[in-house]
């Protein structure tokens, strides 16, 4: 009987074997590609004897029926192996087997012990959200916050050690113009009241006081150049400014689930920069070169880096993002000793991470450090219906906060039309979830590479590839429960289950154990896109079982295997919003 959580996996090694054991030339070169298979064909499909046996010369059906000979005992007492088409096999696990799978995996703890092998022993971390400080937080923040939250627990949910580092712009020569601005006009009421809208109004003023040229750009300079030389009023207030954006991002966070393990912003690294040139240019050859009296990177493999120089250390020797990413990566590989790294912004910062991660690849392999997996996941832009950048009424920049204000005040209202028996208080709490929710899971759905068009409507839609969606679907599978006075997955129901029957019943399980695939190809494609088509799909299932199925039914025995398909659909849907960071309800 299976025991292992991932099956396609399972197979795709059995086959590997049999592959080896059928005596097949080169049979280490046979990759099996077993994947999830349209339903109609059975459970998972082996795709990949058609390559293998054209490129060898060999007829696939042939390959493929000395492959199902050489099975081990196992896979045969467990699945139906049927020849398809021009090559592939189809795998249809036997009902029993099926039971088996749906009955070790039983809870949070069971699948998530199945998932760990991933990643087990592993260390990542994950840079995400890391905004500027002294600016709140706009619409644009809101995509690396709730990409990079998945990441992280899908990460962790398969057995990584996960650091979350939250990577904060804090250095740079802004901070000249915010404190020259800050010692003229700082409002300490405004502060008191809303201090990160005030430092960002500073910074506006502070910009507009200092034209080029002009003496006021002079002395906003020799407040950087004090504020760098360590001068403690400066040094103060720069601090200062840090920790009150942090406070003003943490409230987000808090709104989003999100806990940071550490805050490293670009200003940790400033006494790590120097190893960085040093270790660059001692190399022979070298890989950074002086070019105009700054240091840079070039890469002559590549058709544009050829010519395209990395900066690391400008003319006047002042540091930039590529030194610090450069001391990052450093720092993340021996002081966390990372074995993956994940940096999450938007599409345009791709030059930037291909140069730096060819720079740390030829810089490790020069200093014989371990490199770590290094991955940048980037994201399209959010933009209206109209498919230009999503502004306010009056042109300004969304904020965050009124972003999920406004989600919670809508799904408000479409709570409190829907229940308007509840107590408000728990409307409020409810449309928290929805509203929230229906942001993180809006981004989530889609493919992240795409832009990402924001609609209200669509986001807070109750059918269709919604939060709302879903969340209906939880609440649903938790009141059959409620009604019926069981609690999902309880021992009595369980053990008196009778063995499957009815089509909507199989549909139903062979939709469940197919979670695996769908945690495994959104971990590796980095697209959490990929668990919420199978979230959507699975509940989509659900509804049709629901539909053809009376669950409490009189037979004990009928009765127990339909809600125990029903405790197993929960805990697969509630476990997948979760690693996507979205909270759930039991009732809504
Ligand atoms: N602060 C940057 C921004 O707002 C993002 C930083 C991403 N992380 C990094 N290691 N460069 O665009």
């Amino acid at each position: 009987m299976p025991t292992a959580f991932n099956l396609a996996a399972d197979l795709d090694t059995a086959l590997q074997s049999a592959a080896h054991a059928a005596g097949l030339a080169d049979a280490a070169a046979f990759a099996p590609e077993v994947r999830p298979a349209d339903p109609k064909h059975g459970d998972y499909q082996a795709n990949g004897v058609l390559g293998y046996a054209k490129a060898r010369k060999l007829n696939p059906r042939g390959v493929a029926e000395q492959l199902i000979a050489a099975l081990p005992a196992s896979v045969t007492a467990d699945y139906e192996a049927t020849i398809a088409g021009p090559g592939f096999i189809n795998f249809t696990l036997k009902p029993a087997a099926l039971v088996a799978w749906l009955r070790a995996h039983d809870s949070a703890e069971h699948l998530a012990a199945g998932a760990a092998a991933a990643h087990a022993g592993q260390t990542w971390v994950v840079d995400y959200s890391s905004p500027n400080t002294a600016k709140q937080m706009h619409v644009g923040h809101l995509r690396s916050a709730v990409i990079g939250e998945a990441i992280c627990r899908l990460l962790a949910f398969t057995g990584a050690t996960v650091i979350r580092d939250n990577h904060l712009g804090d250095w740079g020569t802004q901070f000249g113009k915010l404190i020259y601005a800050y010692k003229r006009w700082a409002d300490p009421a405004a502060l008191e009241a809303d201090a990160i809208a005030e430092l960002e109004r500073l910074y506006k003023l502070g910009n507009d006081a200092t034209p080029d040229g002009s003496p006021e750009l002079e002395e906003a300079k020799r407040e950087l150049v004090k504020l760098q030389t360590g001068d403690p009023e400066n040094l103060a207030l720069w601090q200062k400014f840090s920790e009150v954006s942090l406070a003003a991002f943490q409230t987000i966070y808090d709104r989003l689930g999100i806990t940071f393990d550490h805050n490293l912003g670009e200003s940790f690294y400033n006494d790590k920069l120097d190893r960085v040139y040093a270790e660059l240019t001692a190399t022979t050859p070298p890989i950074a070169e002086v070019s105009e009296g700054a240091l840079v990177v070039f890469h002559p493999e590549h058709p544009r880096f050829k010519t395209q120089p990395f900066l690391i250390r400008k003319a006047d020797g002042a540091s930039n993002y590529g030194s610090t990413d450069l001391a990052t990566a450093l720092y993340r590989t021996e002081h966390f000793k990372a074995d993956g790294i994940v940096v999450v912004t938007d599409f345009r910062q791709g030059d930037h991470f291909e140069q730096l991660f060819l720079t740390v690849k030829k810089w490790f392999a020069a200093k014989g450090y371990r490199l770590p997996e290094l991955h940048h996941v980037t994201f399209g832009a959010v933009t209206g219906e109209d498919g230009k950048a999503l502004k306010t009424r009056d042109g300004g920049t969304i904020k965050l906060k009124a972003l999920l204000d406004e989600a919670e005040e809508r799904a408000y209202a479409i709570v409190s039309e829907k229940n308007a028996e509840l107590p408000e208080a728990e409307r409020r709490a409810i449309a928290q979830v929805v509203g929230i929710g229906a942001v993180q899971y809006a981004d989530l759905s889609q493919n992240r590479s795409s832009n990402y068009v924001f609609s209200w409507e669509k986001m807070l839609a109750l059918d269709g590839n919604t939060a709302p969606y879903l969340l209906y679907a939880v609440t649903r599978v938790h009141s059959i429960f409620r009604k019926l006075g069981i609690t999902p997955g309880d021992a009595a129901t369980e053990s008196a289950a009778s063995p499957l029957e009815t089509p909507a019943e199989f549909a139903l399980a062979r939709k469940l154990v197919k979670f695996p695939n769908a945690l495994d190809t959104a971990l590796t494609t980095l697209r959490p896109h990929f668990l919420c088509i199978y979230l959507y799909e699975l509940a989509g299932e659900f509804s049709s079982f629901y539909n053809a199925e009376k669950v409490a039914v009189d037979d004990p025995a009928v009765r127990a295997r339909r809600l125990q398909l029903c405790a197993r659909t929960l805990l697969t849907l509630e476990t997948g919003l979760h690693l996507l960071g979205l909270r759930t309800l039991t009732r809504m």
